[in-house]
């Protein structure tokens, strides 16, 4: 009697057993959260960059097989968005923005004094693997320029002297504080994997919105204005009976009260627990 053959997956990657088995379990888990399995591809390039650090010929045969799409066309949408690298990424990505606020308040300088003291320019890693240095757009971060990010944590109002010292760190493997949001930074691939819809639990650590944010509120407060209602019938932006969850609420982050010790940007004599107010 002869045993039955065990089918095995047809694939064109060069991925172990373990690692394909793996990656077809997230990206069978992503692609059925669309009506359209294909609707999935933006996370299942996440997905494979949160294992190999870029989106590899492996990463992109691998989601063509998952969709039933042709590998040009994967090739097509990785390499429209700047978040798919086609080189492999250092373990962190310092981006600079150089957006028309910060640049004014001194993002331009902080990219050149980074580019000088690591040797990289624009989306070029450093020698060791740590940074990956970029020019970024506008992080919705303007009220305080000049901001890097960390894999996309904020580091607000940078100087040339406070991004080289952030960088020195990084290159150490030494933890560094967001000055806002979660209270850590982490890898490249890590946070690729969060982008792929896997979250790691910190999406709600800190406060997103502080003490600067914040200004327009109070001012709003204390001079009685208040925002017009939305209609039922829809507003102008045609968001049909749609409202805002008052602040202090779990939709939404204005005046939530600060969380971590990092939280730093509620205000200088705001302690964590303390009304962000
Ligand atoms: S211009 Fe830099 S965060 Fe807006």
């Amino acid at each position: 009697m002869t045993a039955e053959p065990v089918e095995q997956p047809t694939t064109k990657t060069r991925y172990d057993a373990e690692t394909l088995a793996s990656l077809t379990t997230d990206a069978t888990a992503i692609m059925a959260r669309y009506p359209d399995p294909r609707s999935g591809l933006l996370p299942m390039l996440h997905l494979v960059q949160s294992v190999d650090g870029y989106v590899s010929r492996d990463g992109i045969l691998f989601c063509a097989e998952m969709l039933g799409i042709t590998a040009a066309e994967v090739s097509a949408v990785a390499t429209f968005y700047t978040q798919y690298k086609r080189h492999p990424n250092g373990t962190y990505t310092v981006g600079v923005c150089t957006n028309t606020l910060c640049a004014v308040m001194g993002g331009d300088a902080i990219f050149d004094e980074l580019s000088e003291h690591l040797g990289v320019g624009h989306d070029e890693t450093t020698p060791d693997g740590a940074i990956t240095l970029e020019r970024v757009e506008c992080n919705a971060a303007c009220d305080y320029a000049p901001v890097v990010m960390v894999n996309w944590e904020f580091f607000d109002n940078q100087t040339p002297e406070s991004a080289t010292a952030l960088a020195d760190k990084l290159i150490l493997g030494e933890d560094v504080v967001p000055t806002r949001g979660a209270a850590s930074v982490c890898s490249f691939k890590q946070m690729s994997r969060v982008l792929a819809g896997f979250p790691d639990g910190r999406a709600d650590e800190g406060v997103g919105a502080g003490a600067p944010t914040l200004a327009g509120l109070q001012i709003a407060r204390e001079r009685g204005w208040t925002a017009p209602e939305a209609s039922a019938a829809g507003d102008a932006d045609g968001a049909a009976g749609q409202t805002s969850p008052p602040v202090g609420t779990p939709g939404s982050s204005a005046e939530r009260k600060p969380a971590t010790a990092s939280d730093a940007s509620v205000g200088k004599d705001k302690k964590p627990g303390e009304d962000a107010k």
